[in-house]
Protein backbone atom coordinates (compact mmCIF):
# COMPACT_ATOMS: atom_id res chain seq x y z
CA UNK A 1 0.00 0.00 0.00
CA UNK A 2 1.42 3.50 -0.81
CA UNK A 3 0.40 6.44 1.81
CA UNK A 4 0.34 10.00 0.57
CA UNK A 5 0.33 12.69 3.32
CA UNK A 6 -0.40 16.24 3.64
CA UNK A 7 1.59 18.44 6.17
CA UNK A 8 0.17 21.86 7.00
CA UNK A 9 -0.73 23.52 10.63
CA UNK A 10 -3.37 23.32 11.01
CA UNK A 11 -4.61 20.40 8.59
CA UNK A 12 -7.82 19.28 10.58
CA UNK A 13 -10.08 20.49 8.36
CA UNK A 14 -8.40 19.58 5.04
CA UNK A 15 -10.46 18.13 2.48
CA UNK A 16 -7.57 16.44 0.46
CA UNK A 17 -8.35 13.39 2.41
CA UNK A 18 -11.30 12.36 0.67
CA UNK A 19 -10.65 13.51 -2.73
CA UNK A 20 -7.45 11.63 -3.52
CA UNK A 21 -9.06 8.62 -1.78
CA UNK A 22 -11.95 8.66 -4.01
CA UNK A 23 -9.18 8.89 -6.77
CA UNK A 24 -7.95 5.94 -5.16
CA UNK A 25 -10.88 4.31 -5.60
CA UNK A 26 -11.81 4.91 -8.76
CA UNK A 27 -8.95 3.61 -10.04
CA UNK A 28 -8.59 0.60 -7.69
CA UNK A 29 -5.15 1.85 -6.50
CA UNK A 30 -3.95 0.34 -3.03
CA UNK A 31 -3.08 3.52 -1.35
CA UNK A 32 -4.37 6.20 1.57
CA UNK A 33 -3.74 9.48 2.06
CA UNK A 34 -3.45 10.45 5.24
CA UNK A 35 -2.42 14.32 7.62
CA UNK A 36 0.80 15.55 9.70
CA UNK A 37 0.70 18.78 11.61
CA UNK A 38 4.23 19.27 12.21
CA UNK A 39 5.31 22.38 14.23
CA UNK A 40 5.56 25.52 12.78
CA UNK A 41 9.23 25.63 11.61
CA UNK A 42 9.07 21.82 10.50
CA UNK A 43 9.02 21.65 7.06
CA UNK A 44 12.09 20.59 5.47
CA UNK A 45 12.12 18.20 8.41
CA UNK A 46 8.94 17.01 7.42
CA UNK A 47 10.33 16.21 4.07
CA UNK A 48 13.24 14.44 5.31
CA UNK A 49 11.26 12.30 7.30
CA UNK A 50 8.27 12.13 5.24
CA UNK A 51 11.29 10.35 1.89
CA UNK A 52 12.77 8.00 5.51
CA UNK A 53 9.70 6.73 5.85
CA UNK A 54 8.83 5.88 1.97
CA UNK A 55 5.82 8.41 1.71
CA UNK A 56 4.67 8.53 -1.50
CA UNK A 57 3.88 11.98 -2.29
CA UNK A 58 3.05 14.85 0.10
CA UNK A 59 1.54 17.35 -0.26
CA UNK A 60 2.58 20.75 1.57
CA UNK A 61 0.18 24.00 2.99
CA UNK A 62 0.47 26.45 5.34
CA UNK A 63 3.03 27.33 6.98
CA UNK A 64 5.04 25.19 4.71
CA UNK A 65 5.22 26.05 1.30
CA UNK A 66 8.24 28.08 1.37
CA UNK A 67 10.34 26.42 4.09
CA UNK A 68 10.09 23.13 2.13
CA UNK A 69 11.72 24.82 -0.75
CA UNK A 70 15.45 24.04 0.56
CA UNK A 71 14.85 20.09 1.20
CA UNK A 72 13.65 19.65 -2.65
CA UNK A 73 14.47 19.92 -5.81
CA UNK A 74 11.93 22.61 -7.22
CA UNK A 75 10.62 22.49 -10.59
CA UNK A 76 10.98 25.86 -12.50
CA UNK A 77 7.28 26.98 -11.77
CA UNK A 78 7.43 26.42 -8.21
CA UNK A 79 11.36 27.70 -8.20
CA UNK A 80 10.13 31.12 -9.36
CA UNK A 81 7.13 31.12 -7.03
CA UNK A 82 9.25 30.51 -4.43
CA UNK A 83 6.72 28.07 -2.75
CA UNK A 84 6.17 24.50 -3.13
CA UNK A 85 2.67 22.38 -2.32
CA UNK A 86 3.74 18.92 -3.73
CA UNK A 87 6.62 16.61 -3.63
CA UNK A 88 7.21 13.69 -5.43
CA UNK A 89 9.81 11.53 -3.93
CA UNK A 90 10.53 9.23 -7.09
CA UNK A 91 13.54 11.77 -7.45
CA UNK A 92 16.53 11.91 -5.52
CA UNK A 93 16.22 15.01 -4.06
CA UNK A 94 12.47 14.83 -4.09
CA UNK A 95 11.10 17.11 -6.81
CA UNK A 96 8.67 20.22 -5.72
CA UNK A 97 6.08 21.40 -7.23
CA UNK A 98 3.16 24.41 -7.48
CA UNK A 99 -0.13 22.65 -8.48
CA UNK A 100 -1.98 25.99 -6.75
CA UNK A 101 -0.27 27.74 -9.81
CA UNK A 102 -1.11 24.92 -12.64
CA UNK A 103 -4.54 24.24 -10.68
CA UNK A 104 -5.55 28.05 -11.74
CA UNK A 105 -4.38 27.19 -15.80
CA UNK A 106 -6.37 24.35 -15.61
CA UNK A 107 -9.17 25.56 -13.96
CA UNK A 108 -10.28 28.11 -16.69
CA UNK A 109 -9.38 25.45 -19.30
CA UNK A 110 -11.97 22.93 -17.94
CA UNK A 111 -13.96 25.70 -18.56
CA UNK A 112 -13.21 26.58 -22.18
CA UNK A 113 -11.61 29.66 -21.04
CA UNK A 114 -8.45 30.83 -23.35
CA UNK A 115 -5.75 31.57 -22.00
CA UNK A 116 -4.45 34.79 -23.70
CA UNK A 117 -4.54 38.53 -23.22
CA UNK A 118 -5.01 40.32 -20.43
CA UNK A 119 -5.31 38.96 -16.49
CA UNK A 120 -6.28 40.73 -13.42
CA UNK A 121 -4.72 39.26 -10.33
CA UNK A 122 -6.23 40.47 -6.91
CA UNK A 123 -4.07 40.18 -4.50
CA UNK A 124 -0.32 39.18 -3.73
CA UNK A 125 -0.51 37.13 -0.85
CA UNK A 126 0.79 33.16 -1.41
CA UNK A 127 -2.41 32.45 -3.35
CA UNK A 128 -1.42 35.85 -5.57
CA UNK A 129 2.15 34.80 -6.15
CA UNK A 130 1.21 31.01 -7.67
CA UNK A 131 -1.41 32.73 -9.65
CA UNK A 132 0.48 35.63 -11.67
CA UNK A 133 3.46 33.65 -12.14
CA UNK A 134 1.41 30.92 -13.54
CA UNK A 135 -1.03 33.48 -15.59
CA UNK A 136 2.44 34.85 -16.97
CA UNK A 137 3.74 31.64 -17.75
CA UNK A 138 1.20 30.95 -20.22
CA UNK A 139 1.86 34.19 -21.73
CA UNK A 140 -1.22 36.59 -20.76
CA UNK A 141 -0.56 40.17 -19.35
CA UNK A 142 -0.78 40.18 -15.91
CA UNK A 143 -1.74 42.94 -13.72
CA UNK A 144 -1.63 42.57 -9.79
CA UNK A 145 -3.72 44.36 -7.97
CA UNK A 146 -3.50 44.52 -4.11
CA UNK A 147 -4.46 46.68 -1.29
CA UNK A 148 -0.72 47.26 -0.14
CA UNK A 149 0.37 48.92 -3.67
CA UNK A 150 4.20 48.32 -2.45
CA UNK A 151 3.28 44.35 -2.36
CA UNK A 152 1.43 43.93 -5.79
CA UNK A 153 4.29 46.24 -7.60
CA UNK A 154 6.75 43.65 -5.96
CA UNK A 155 4.99 40.85 -7.03
CA UNK A 156 4.58 41.79 -10.80
CA UNK A 157 8.94 42.73 -10.60
CA UNK A 158 9.39 39.58 -9.64
CA UNK A 159 7.08 38.38 -12.27
CA UNK A 160 8.45 40.18 -15.16
CA UNK A 161 11.90 40.03 -13.59
CA UNK A 162 11.60 36.02 -15.06
CA UNK A 163 10.40 37.02 -18.39
CA UNK A 164 6.63 37.42 -17.41
CA UNK A 165 4.71 41.13 -18.83
CA UNK A 166 3.51 42.43 -15.45
CA UNK A 167 2.58 45.41 -13.37
CA UNK A 168 1.34 46.12 -10.02
CA UNK A 169 -1.37 48.61 -8.85
CA UNK A 170 -3.57 49.43 -6.19
CA UNK A 171 -7.19 48.64 -5.61
CA UNK A 172 -8.13 52.35 -6.73
CA UNK A 173 -6.91 51.06 -10.69
CA UNK A 174 -9.70 48.13 -10.83
CA UNK A 175 -12.46 50.19 -12.94
CA UNK A 176 -9.64 51.61 -15.35
CA UNK A 177 -8.08 47.85 -15.47
CA UNK A 178 -11.38 45.66 -15.31
CA UNK A 179 -12.45 47.07 -19.23
CA UNK A 180 -9.72 45.89 -21.24
CA UNK A 181 -9.44 42.29 -19.18
CA UNK A 182 -10.28 38.80 -20.38
CA UNK A 183 -9.62 37.04 -17.05
CA UNK A 184 -10.17 38.05 -13.19
CA UNK A 185 -9.24 35.97 -10.27
CA UNK A 186 -9.25 36.86 -6.66
CA UNK A 187 -6.64 35.72 -4.80
CA UNK A 188 -7.61 38.00 -1.54
CA UNK A 189 -9.55 36.09 1.40
CA UNK A 190 -12.30 38.95 0.86
CA UNK A 191 -15.80 37.49 0.74
CA UNK A 192 -14.51 34.41 3.25
CA UNK A 193 -17.44 33.84 5.34
CA UNK A 194 -18.34 37.19 4.35
CA UNK A 195 -20.82 39.20 1.96
CA UNK A 196 -18.56 41.08 0.17
CA UNK A 197 -16.66 41.39 -2.69
CA UNK A 198 -12.75 42.78 -3.48
CA UNK A 199 -14.01 44.37 -7.01
CA UNK A 200 -17.06 47.19 -7.68
CA UNK A 201 -19.42 45.38 -9.32
CA UNK A 202 -20.08 48.16 -11.48
CA UNK A 203 -16.54 46.94 -13.25
CA UNK A 204 -17.01 43.69 -13.62
CA UNK A 205 -18.92 42.53 -17.73
CA UNK A 206 -19.59 40.01 -19.98
CA UNK A 207 -16.37 39.02 -21.97
CA UNK A 208 -14.38 38.23 -18.52
CA UNK A 209 -14.09 35.08 -16.85
CA UNK A 210 -13.71 35.22 -13.24
CA UNK A 211 -11.70 32.66 -10.86
CA UNK A 212 -12.67 33.16 -6.61
CA UNK A 213 -10.30 31.55 -4.62
CA UNK A 214 -13.06 31.81 -1.89
CA UNK A 215 -14.67 28.46 -1.86
CA UNK A 216 -16.77 29.57 1.58
CA UNK A 217 -18.92 30.18 0.49
CA UNK A 218 -19.00 28.42 -2.81
CA UNK A 219 -21.28 31.91 -4.54
CA UNK A 220 -19.12 34.50 -3.07
CA UNK A 221 -20.63 37.88 -3.65
CA UNK A 222 -18.03 38.27 -6.66
CA UNK A 223 -19.19 35.20 -8.08
CA UNK A 224 -22.93 36.40 -7.78
CA UNK A 225 -22.00 39.53 -9.68
CA UNK A 226 -20.01 38.28 -12.05
CA UNK A 227 -23.24 36.25 -12.85
CA UNK A 228 -25.52 39.22 -13.26
CA UNK A 229 -23.78 40.75 -15.93
CA UNK A 230 -22.81 37.71 -17.97
CA UNK A 231 -19.18 36.61 -17.03
CA UNK A 232 -18.07 33.45 -16.62
CA UNK A 233 -18.06 32.09 -13.13
CA UNK A 234 -15.38 29.54 -11.56
CA UNK A 235 -15.52 28.67 -8.23
CA UNK A 236 -13.07 28.60 -5.87
CA UNK A 237 -13.86 24.68 -5.42
CA UNK A 238 -12.13 23.95 -8.72
CA UNK A 239 -8.88 25.69 -7.95
CA UNK A 240 -9.01 23.37 -4.83
CA UNK A 241 -10.02 20.33 -7.17
CA UNK A 242 -7.17 21.17 -9.95
CA UNK A 243 -4.50 21.33 -7.20
CA UNK A 244 -4.98 17.38 -6.43
CA UNK A 245 -5.77 16.67 -9.95
CA UNK A 246 -2.28 18.10 -10.38
CA UNK A 247 -0.77 16.46 -7.41
CA UNK A 248 -2.15 13.34 -8.70
CA UNK A 249 -0.89 12.81 -11.88
CA UNK A 250 2.89 14.05 -10.84
CA UNK A 251 2.29 11.20 -8.07
CA UNK A 252 1.08 8.26 -10.52
CA UNK A 253 1.44 9.08 -13.76
CA UNK A 254 -2.02 8.38 -14.77
CA UNK A 255 -4.80 10.35 -16.41
CA UNK A 256 -6.81 11.49 -12.90
CA UNK A 257 -10.49 10.67 -11.98
CA UNK A 258 -11.41 14.56 -11.91
CA UNK A 259 -15.43 13.71 -11.78
CA UNK A 260 -14.94 10.99 -9.06
CA UNK A 261 -12.45 13.91 -6.89
CA UNK A 262 -14.83 17.10 -7.94
CA UNK A 263 -17.85 14.98 -6.53
CA UNK A 264 -15.72 13.65 -3.36
CA UNK A 265 -14.93 17.20 -2.93
CA UNK A 266 -18.02 19.02 -3.01
CA UNK A 267 -20.05 16.41 -1.28
CA UNK A 268 -18.06 18.13 1.69
CA UNK A 269 -18.19 21.71 0.82
P1 LIG B 1 -2.86 33.79 0.88
O1 LIG B 1 -1.63 32.99 1.16
O2 LIG B 1 -4.14 33.02 1.00
O3 LIG B 1 -2.79 34.55 -0.40
P2 LIG B 1 -2.10 36.06 2.50
O4 LIG B 1 -0.68 35.84 2.13
O5 LIG B 1 -2.43 36.39 3.92
O6 LIG B 1 -2.98 34.81 2.12
O7 LIG B 1 -2.69 37.22 1.56
C1 LIG B 1 -3.94 37.74 1.74
C2 LIG B 1 -4.26 38.69 0.58
O8 LIG B 1 -5.58 39.18 0.79
C3 LIG B 1 -3.36 39.91 0.51
O9 LIG B 1 -3.23 40.28 -0.84
C4 LIG B 1 -4.15 40.94 1.30
O10 LIG B 1 -3.84 42.29 0.98
P3 LIG B 1 -2.63 43.06 1.74
O11 LIG B 1 -1.37 42.58 1.10
O12 LIG B 1 -2.90 44.50 1.52
O13 LIG B 1 -2.74 42.65 3.20
C5 LIG B 1 -5.54 40.61 0.85
N1 LIG B 1 -6.58 41.09 1.76
C6 LIG B 1 -6.90 40.59 2.98
N2 LIG B 1 -7.93 41.28 3.52
C7 LIG B 1 -8.26 42.27 2.63
C8 LIG B 1 -9.24 43.30 2.59
N3 LIG B 1 -10.11 43.46 3.59
N4 LIG B 1 -9.30 44.09 1.50
C9 LIG B 1 -8.43 43.91 0.46
N5 LIG B 1 -7.49 42.96 0.44
C10 LIG B 1 -7.39 42.13 1.50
Amino acid sequence: MDVYALIGNPVEHSLSPPMHEAAYDALDIDARYVTFEPPEDGGAAAIESAATLGVAGLNVTIPFKQQVIEAVDPAPLAARIGAVNTVDFSTSPPTGYNTDATGVVRSFAHHGVSLSGTAVVVGAGGAGRATAFALADEGLTVHVVNRTESKARDLATAVADTGGDAEGHGLDALPDLLPGADLLVNATSVGMEEDASPVPADALHADLAVLDAVYSPIETRLLQDAAAVGATTIDGAWMLLFQGVEAFERWTGEDAPVDEMNDALRKRL
